[in-house]
């Protein structure tokens, strides 16, 4: 048997510095700092300053992954950095800390697409076979992906607009509710009624698993409008109400979409029929539910990474740095930051950019 690689991670394309050290399937560290706090009071990630931040961390957060991996860098075999898609200087901050370590240790360079690290995570949590379905749901993602392999990928769906994380913030600010709006709108919900506001369910008349969420966000300023006017403000069961009936209308339509692309998966007869999530909503109970019951119904296996794997993290970029190194996908010193860079070169571009930062 050959020895399994060990690769260092580098992750700094959105709002989390990130380092971690795998070995084959084993994760060995994985460290993250966050930046919620540095952006906090402008309503969304501040390119500049995101990147500054990543500049000053780097160094940090891989020392201590490394550190807490109990390795140094002679124990790797290889570097892999993201090197897109994501704002602009937080990807180089981290192309160039990439390199810099490759040219002073000689390490192989691997730039890994952020999007292929969400992708292939469930290869390195639970070792599913190609191919499977991938549900990629969070503030800055949301797309349906077949993967058949760690360099191809085939996008059958995504938002037209807003990511359904981005929506679910932008509800919770919209009902003064706390940031990340997820988690708030989600535990607001549990003491809401669902059916007490009529909200639309986007794209759903039409064919395919495309998805939109811009417009549920206007629905909910309507209705808190509405209310509001009648009673001059909102109670706390105000509240819970348009959660519920947020929640339950995102969900409506990513189980439909959800429905739609695993046929679409079926037609490809895979051998072990495997859906997974990815992505900071997948976090959320009621969602992930529904999920999970459409995979029973359909003899699907439904695979959840645990959440720490589930949203930024280098440990993603590693494993995904180590299935290319593994196939001789090696880059140089040219490796360049890219913006956009599509996982499925042949799909048609997504329109409009996150809020944190191209959708690719
Ligand atoms: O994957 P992630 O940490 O970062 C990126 O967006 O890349 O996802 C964060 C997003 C936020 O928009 C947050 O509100 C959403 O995931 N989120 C949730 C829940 N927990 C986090 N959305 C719905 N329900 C949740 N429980
Ligand atoms: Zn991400």
């Amino acid at each position: 048997m050959t020895k399994p690689l060990t690769l260092l991670g580098i992750e700094s394309s959105c709002d989390d510095t990130a380092a971690a050290v795998v070995r084959g399937d084993t994760v060995l560290s994985s460290v993250v700092y966050g930046q919620t706090s540095l952006h906090a009071a402008f309503g969304g990630v501040v390119p500049e300053i995101a990147a500054r931040a990543h500049a000053e961390k780097l160094d940090h957060c891989i020392e201590e992954a490394l550190a807490a991996a109990s390795t140094t860098l002679s124990d790797l075999d290889g570097i892999a950095v993201t090197a897109g898609p994501g704002l602009i200087g937080g990807v180089l901050s981290g192309v160039m800390c990439a390199k810099g370590l490759s040219a002073a240790t000689g390490l192989p360079l691997i730039g890994v697409n952020h999007l292929a690290g969400h992708a292939l995570t469930p290869r390195l949590t639970d070792q599913v076979a190609y191919p499977y379905l991938m549900l990629l749901v969070s503030g800055g993602h949301c797309q349906f992906l077949i993967v058949e392999a760690h360099d191809k990928f085939k996008r059958i769906g995504g938002t037209i607009d807003d990511a359904p994380g981005e929506a679910f913030d932008k509800t919770a600010r919209l009902l003064g509710l706390p940031q990340p709006g997820g988690p708030s709108v989600e535990k607001a919900a549990k003491a809401g009624d669902p059916k007490r506001i009529t909200l639309p369910r986007p794209l759903l008349n039409r064919p395919g698993c495309d998805m939109s969420f811009s417009g549920l966000k206007t629905a909910i300023l309507r209705a808190r409008d509405g209310i509001a006017a009648e009673k001059g403000g909102l109670t706390a069961q105000d509240q819970a109400d348009l959660s519920a009936s947020f929640q339950v209308a995102v969900s409506d339509v990513l189980i439909e979409k959800t429905r739609r692309a695993l046929a679409i998966y079926a037609d490809l007869n895979p051998a072990t029929p495997s859906f997974a999530i990815a992505g900071g909503v997948a976090a959320n109970g009621a969602i992930r539910e529904g999920l999970m019951a459409l995979c029973a119904q359909h003899d699907v296996a439904f695979i959840a990474p645990p959440l720490r794997l589930c949203t930024d993290n280098a440990a993603m970029i590693a494993y995904a740095g180590l299935e290319k190194m593994a196939a001789g996908g090696i880059d140089d010193l040219t490796l360049s930051a890219r913006p956009r860079w599509p996982l499925d070169q042949r799909a048609a571009p997504l329109l409009g950019s996150g809020k944190k930062g191209a959708k690719a």
